[in-house]
């Protein structure tokens, strides 16, 4: 194994730039859609409203944090306001109502690490998982879709990232490897850091926004509006950023004592977490921490194995950058 990074990226790079976003444009969902996912939710809506009227139904995950690719399922988060809930009981009952509709598949996993009930849709198509009170998974959802309308870039590599992700094996936290939120973190993280910074750091900005969620304040600032044009005096194109994570990831990275941390928009030390040791089934091999429950690391599904196999990807990714005559195909090739 070679582990020396490269300075210097081939002097061809921006040749790609036009492959690459034709990935991505290829990635991006159609607009109609939206409008199918609409018509779910407003349906689910209608059952859930007169069974709990006080209940709110929200989407969350790829589908609303503006990184799904097209044709994905649906994440949605029923909102019980009361935290002294039966979640067991309340999706028995979700499933009893909904099954009773034409709605297909209709099935409760109740002993789940996150508990939800599944159903396939069979007028949109649209699959979807419902769960009980995950607040804390809406806000992060809008904290990435706020970070998304400052630059056009992060999409753009977090698109490459996932697809090179999910056709390597390697987006799968059952195996060990990382989930979409991990690589949606790596990649915010990674335009922060980029000089001149593509990303501000939004969590350390003026509040604008501000909801506390399960004992967690979450707070940052939300009018992204105003920050148009704040990456546009760092002209690096979506080539050589794909190129420069992948750097990052195989060479650079300080596995043994950094945690990346867009919270505070820099390194953040392991030491300084107490990360350093092994506690329970939590490693911290690759240390992603999460923007709000700050003490969780989203590198935990990491272990011994599955570093090796994460670390041997990044570095084949980052040669095939930056000597493979024609990148957009073997990066993607299937292992
Ligand atoms: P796809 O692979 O396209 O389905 O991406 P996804 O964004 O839906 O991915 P994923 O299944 O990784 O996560 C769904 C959502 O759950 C994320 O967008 C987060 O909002 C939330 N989430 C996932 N994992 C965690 C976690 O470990 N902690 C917290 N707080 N939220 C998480
Ligand atoms: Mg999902």
């Amino acid at each position: 194994r070679n582990y020396r990074s490269h300075t210097e990226c081939r002097g061809d790079i921006n040749r790609l730039n036009t492959p690459f976003l034709a990935i991505y444009e290829s990635l991006i969902p159609a607009e109609e859609e939206k409008e199918k996912q609409k018509q779910l939710m407003a349906l689910l809506d209608k059952h859930v409203k007169k069974e709990w009227p006080g209940a709110r139904l929200f989407l969350y995950g790829s589908c609303a944090n503006s990184f799904g690719f097209r044709k994905s399922d649906i994440d949605v988060c029923l909102a019980m306001g009361d935290a002294d809930i039966n979640k067991s009981e309340i999706l028995l009952r979700l499933a009893d109502i909904l099954k009773s509709d034409n709605l297909e598949n209709v099935q409760a996993l109740t002993r789940a690490r996150v508990p939800i009930v599944k159903l396939m849709d069979p007028v949109t198509g649209i699959s979807c998982d419902i769960c009980v009170n995950n607040l804390l998974a809406v806000i992060n959802t809008k904290l990435l879709r706020d970070y998304s309308k400052i630059d056009v870039r992060l999409r753009q590599l977090a698109f490459i990232v996932k697809h090179w992700a999910k056709s390597r094996g390697v987006n799968e936290t059952y195996q060990g490897t990382l989930s979409s939120y991990a690589y949606v973190l790596m990649c915010i993280h990674f335009l922060q850091q980029r000089s001149p910074s593509i990303l501000p750091c939004l969590q350390d900005m003026e509040i604008t926004y501000s909801v506390n969620v399960d004992n967690v304040k979450c707070s940052f600032f939300d009018q992204v509006e105003k920050l148009q044009g704040f990456g546009s005096r760092n002209g690096e194109g979506i080539a050589q950023l794909v190129w420069a994570f992948f750097n990052y990831w195989a060479y650079c990275h300080d596995y043994a004592n950094d945690v990346i941390s867009i919270r505070t928009g820099s390194i953040v030390s392991k030491r300084a977490k107490d990360w350093t040791r092994r506690i329970g089934n939590d490693r911290h091999l690759i240390c992603i921490e999460d923007p709000f429950e700050v003490s969780h690391d989203l590198g935990r599904v990491v272990d011994k194995r599955s570093i090796r196999v994460l670390r041997e990807e990044f570095e084949r990714a980052a040669e095939i950058m930056q000597h493979d005559p024609n990148p957009c195909v073997k990066l993607f090739e299937p292992y």
